[in-house]
Order: C-alpha cells, then sequence, then structure tokens
C-alpha cells in the first residue's frame, strides 16, 4: 500500500459514513418500539454495562477515561464505523433467524444508493490504472424454489487494491467498484473486476485508539458487498470473502459465515474466476 498524504483519516471517512446514513430514507425511519419495549432494551443494556463495572472492579479514572472516549467517538463522527464494525453482526445473525436463502452478512457504512446500473455480464467502473488481480464472479439469481429471477439487481461495491471505497476515500472517483447489475432472461450475471485487498478500520481517531489500547487488530478479509433485490422477493444484504485470505478467521467486524467463500480459480489468463449463486425468498401475500 502506498501512504500518501491523500490517505483517508478516520474523521474523513467518519464525516461521510455520518452523512451517507443520515441521507439513507431508511435509517430515517421510526423504529417505532413501544416504551415496555424500549425500557426493557436499555434497561438490559445498562445492565451489562453495570455487571461489567462491578466484574472488574472499574474505578474513578477508567470511568472518566471511557466518557472522554464516547464524546471523541461522536466528536469524531465515528459512530457509524464503531456501530457496524462491533454490533452489527448481533442484530443481522439475529434477524437471519427467521430468513431463508442466500445466508447475509452486514451492510456496513459504505452502501451508497443509485449507483450506474450496468447488463447482466459487464465491468465495474475503474480507474484507467485500476490496480488489482482481475476477478470475474458469475452466477444466478433464483427464488428459493429454484426459479431464475430475470431482471433482478445485483448491486455490488466493494475496496479498491488497497482497501479503500470510493465515495469515503477521498483519493478514489466516485462511482469506482460499484454499479447494479441487472440480470438477463436467465437470472444470470458476469461482473468483471479486481480483487480487493482486506480493509482496515480508519486507526487514527478513537476507535483505533480503543482497539490498540485493547490490543486487537483492526482488519477486515477482503470482501465483496452484495445486496440483491428482486420485486416480491425479501432483498438480501451479504458479502462475499475469499479462501485462504487473511484475517478470514479473525474479521474484527465478525461478519463472516463459512457458506459466503468464494475460492477464485486462475482461468489461465491471470484472470481469478468465481461462481456464486443467490436465493432470494419470496414475500408472503
Ligand atoms: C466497516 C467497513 C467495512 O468495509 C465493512 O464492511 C464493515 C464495517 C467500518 O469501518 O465500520
Ligand atoms: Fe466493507
Amino acid at each position: 500500500m502506498t501512504a500518501t498524504q491523500e490517505s483517508p483519516t478516520a474523521a474523513g471517512s467518519g464525516a461521510n459514513a455520518s452523512q451517507s446514513f443520515k441521507a439513507a430514507a431508511s435509517t430515517r425511519d421510526v423504529a417505532d418500539t413501544p416504551p415496555e419495549r424500549v425500557a426493557a432494551i436499555v434497561t438490559s443494556i445498562l445492565q451489562g454495562v453495570h455487571g461489567a463495572i462491578a466484574e472488574h472492579d472499574v474505578t474513578y479514572p477508567e470511568f472518566q477515561a471511557a466518557k472522554a472516549w464516547l464524546m471523541e467517538v461522536g466528536e469524531g463522527g465515528e459512530w457509524p464505523l464503531f456501530m457496524d464494525v462491533f454490533v452489527e453482526h448481533a442484530v443481522e445473525e439475529q434477524v437471519a433467524k427467521a430468513q431463508t436463502g442466500t445466508k447475509g452478512s452486514i451492510l456496513g457504512p459504505y452502501f451508497l444508493p443509485d449507483q450506474t446500473r450496468l447488463s447482466s455480464t459487464c465491468s465495474l467502473p475503474r480507474r484507467d490504472d485500476e490496480q488489482g488481480t482481475p476477478l470475474v464472479l458469475e452466477g444466478q439469481v433464483r427464488d428459493t424454489g429454484g426459479t431464475p429471477l430475470a431482471g433482478s439487481e445485483v448491486d455490488i461495491w466493494h475496496a479498491d487494491s488497497d482497501g479503500y471505497y470510493s465515495g469515503f476515500a477521498p483519493h478514489v472517483p466516485d462511482g469506482n467498484l460499484r454499479g447494479v447489475v441487472v440480470t438477463d432472461e436467465e437470472g444470470r450475471f458476469a461482473i468483471h473486476t479486481i480483487q480487493p485487498a482486506p480493509y482496515q478500520i480508519p486507526h487514527d481517531g478513537p476507535t483505533g485508539q480503543l482497539i490498540e489500547a485493547a490490543g486487537w487488530h483492526p482488519w477486515r478479509p477482503a470482501h465483496l458487498h452484495i445486496q440483491v433485490r428482486a420485486e416480491g422477493h425479501r432483498p438480501i444484504t451479504t458479502q462475499l470473502y475469499f479462501a485462504g485470505g487473511d484475517y478470514l478467521d479473525s474479521d474484527v467486524a465478525e461478519a463472516t459465515k463459512p457458506e459466503l467463500v468464494l475460492d477464485p480459480q486462475d482461468d489461465g489468463t491471470g484472470t481469478r474466476r468465481s461462481t456464486y449463486d443467490f436465493e432470494l425468498e419470496p414475500v408472503q401475500g
């Protein structure tokens, strides 16, 4: 990786992620949680905090350090990054209990709506000098009964070969390595892109300080983000990983699943190819 003055900062990535989160209509939806449920959930959370204080005999200096740190996460705009790395996987696993079809994974902070629509066989938008091993992901979208879903949308976004996302890292052009691929009449797609690198949580802010203070590492394994949508079907949000890749067994965001690991093979021309089919659950009614 080339470390230059263009490297994104935690504050920059956080500010962009905060802005994107606030702009997404769905996140403005009121959760509509009745007071008894709010009280029950918040009581459990506070009990967890109180329990940790008792268990570890937390001191006043530690309590004040925690307060200062929480303030810094807010001031640095890092809450979307923190929540998606450390909390979202538990929500996803809970919701997944009531779903069939392809396994899901976390959305993460770097989804952007309304990206370029591409035909079923396509190349993702990329820079003329985009680095990275060519990668082709092909497959079919079907319902859980096996019927192909023509005209479904395979919305894909991923980091570049340095681990940076367009729309969030200032040196990467907008729309780079993002697109909404529309499946053909057999529900098929073939997406040409490049192999992403592992992603490192921006480590120059309070989240990075916490990771260092705890002796953890800030890495996610290389991954493709994918959201598959088809009319009359429950959309799936997932990620695909790469067999043998670094951090596959120690994802800081705990968002890997064995069913979501690709094993691309070189086709003899230096391009790595992998097949993955998606299955969507029909919406009742
Ligand atoms: C974060 C970044 C990701 O690319 C991802 O997939 C999940 C979380 C983050 O920085 O919070
Ligand atoms: Fe990601």
